[in-house]
């Protein structure tokens, strides 16, 4: 059967988590409650994902620079997630692009709505990734932007309040895509490869900013914030809110490990992009959001990615008799309309470059 059309999608009534939240119903309407197989682990003790100093990187001694690109190839390796601190960008500016987003989501409901995510887009305020009446939903408010090249901007879903958010996300977006370019460099390091290797690659880069306010839930234990899922950029930055509980997990030798946020740092990992052009030496690596009884979190997404019109393939530096190659080539903006027209489940979008050897 031919896929529905996006018109076509009906995803019936999808309750409002802040609303659900204020309505102080103990009761989780049925949609959100998860199937036993899926419920999470409310694990929130601490665990350290490693974490890259980018300072040595930028303005270390030689042996600072050489021993923290080994932490970073180790960090890519091993773990596709890591916490970068010392990374320049202006701290003011991360606590002004939190403080928006939480004016934004802390407005009312009917002001959000004015900036609609219809069924099967993901720009503009509500869920993403829900395509039937049947699927499993979020305990998540989501708000997300297109930001760059201009052509992905829908300037119908930039919010007129509050006043200063248009502002900040673009001053905050300018600064953390100068961060994914330096970080694609010394990736491209870690691999003994050229180090614009990513940038001539990648032409214009597709930029998109999402915000994710998961309010607490009466009962964390049956939910999840956030479907599992790898992330479909090359790079994606995410900066915790402060104050926010501890939600982010990622799957690690298939155990869900909790992210404990670093105050001011901010959590890079691998997306399924780097996964391909690595031929799979750095793996995109599943994640998920989980709820908490009492507190709210905020997280704020940036996703960084190659122009729609390029074809990609693993490079072939990576590409030898041991390592024999596991992804075919394909059009980005084909993957990208792939990754945003399914639902999110684990890496099951990737398959669509996989090699089945
Ligand atoms: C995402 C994501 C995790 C979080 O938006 O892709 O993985 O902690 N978010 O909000
Ligand atoms: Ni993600």
């Amino acid at each position: 059967m031919a896929p529905a059309a996006i018109s076509e999608i009906k995803v019936g009534h999808i309750d409002d988590v802040q609303e659900l939240k204020k309505s102080k119903t103990s009761q989780i309407p049925e949609r959100f409650i998860r199937d036993r197989t899926e419920r999470p682990n409310l694990d929130y003790s601490c665990t350290n994902i490693p974490v890259v100093d980018l300072s040595k990187l930028f303005q270390g001694s030689k042996d600072e620079f050489c021993s923290e690109i080994l932490n970073l190839m180790t960090s890519c390796k091993e773990w596709g997630f890591f916490q970068v601190i010392n990374h320049g960008i202006d701290l003011e500016l991360l606590e002004r692009i939190e403080k928006v987003a939480m004016e934004f989501f802390m407005m009312p409901l009917e002001e959000k709505q004015k900036y609609p995510m219809i069924p099967g887009t993901v720009q503009g305020y509500g869920q993403a990734f829900v395509f039937s009446e049947d699927q499993k939903l979020d305990w998540c408010n989501m708000f997300a932007l297109g930001l760059e090249p201009h052509c992905v901007r829908n300037p119908k879903l930039w919010p007129t309040k509050p006043s200063d958010f248009c502002e900040t996300v673009e001053i905050y977006s300018s600064e953390i895509r100068k961060l994914c370019k330096n970080l694609l460099k010394y990736i491209a390091i870690t691999l003994s490869l050229n180090e614009d290797i990513f940038e001539e690659m990648f032409g214009v880069a597709v930029q998109a900013v999402r915000m994710n306010y998961y309010p607490a839930c009466p009962r964390p234990d049956l939910v999840l914030g956030l479907s599992p899922h790898s992330d479909g950029s090359a790079l994606t930055v995410l900066q915790q809110g402060k104050g926010s509980s501890i939600g982010l997990q990622i799957l690690k030798d298939d155990k869900w490990i909790p992210v404990q946020p670093i105050p001011n740092a901010l959590v890079i990992n691998i997306g399924d992009t780097i996964e391909v052009l690595t031929n799979g030496r750095y793996k995109s690596v599943e994640h998920r959001a989980v709820t908490h009884k009492e507190k709210d979190r905020l997280s704020i997404v940036t996703f960084y990615a190659p122009s729609y019109e390029i074809e990609l393939g693993p490079i072939p530096e990576l590409v030898d008799d041991k390592n024999p190659c596991k992804y075919r080539r394909y059009n980005h903006g084909e993957y990208s309309k792939h990754y945003v027209t399914n639902k999110l489940q684990g890496k099951k979008t990737l398959e669509f470059a996989k090699i089945n050897n």
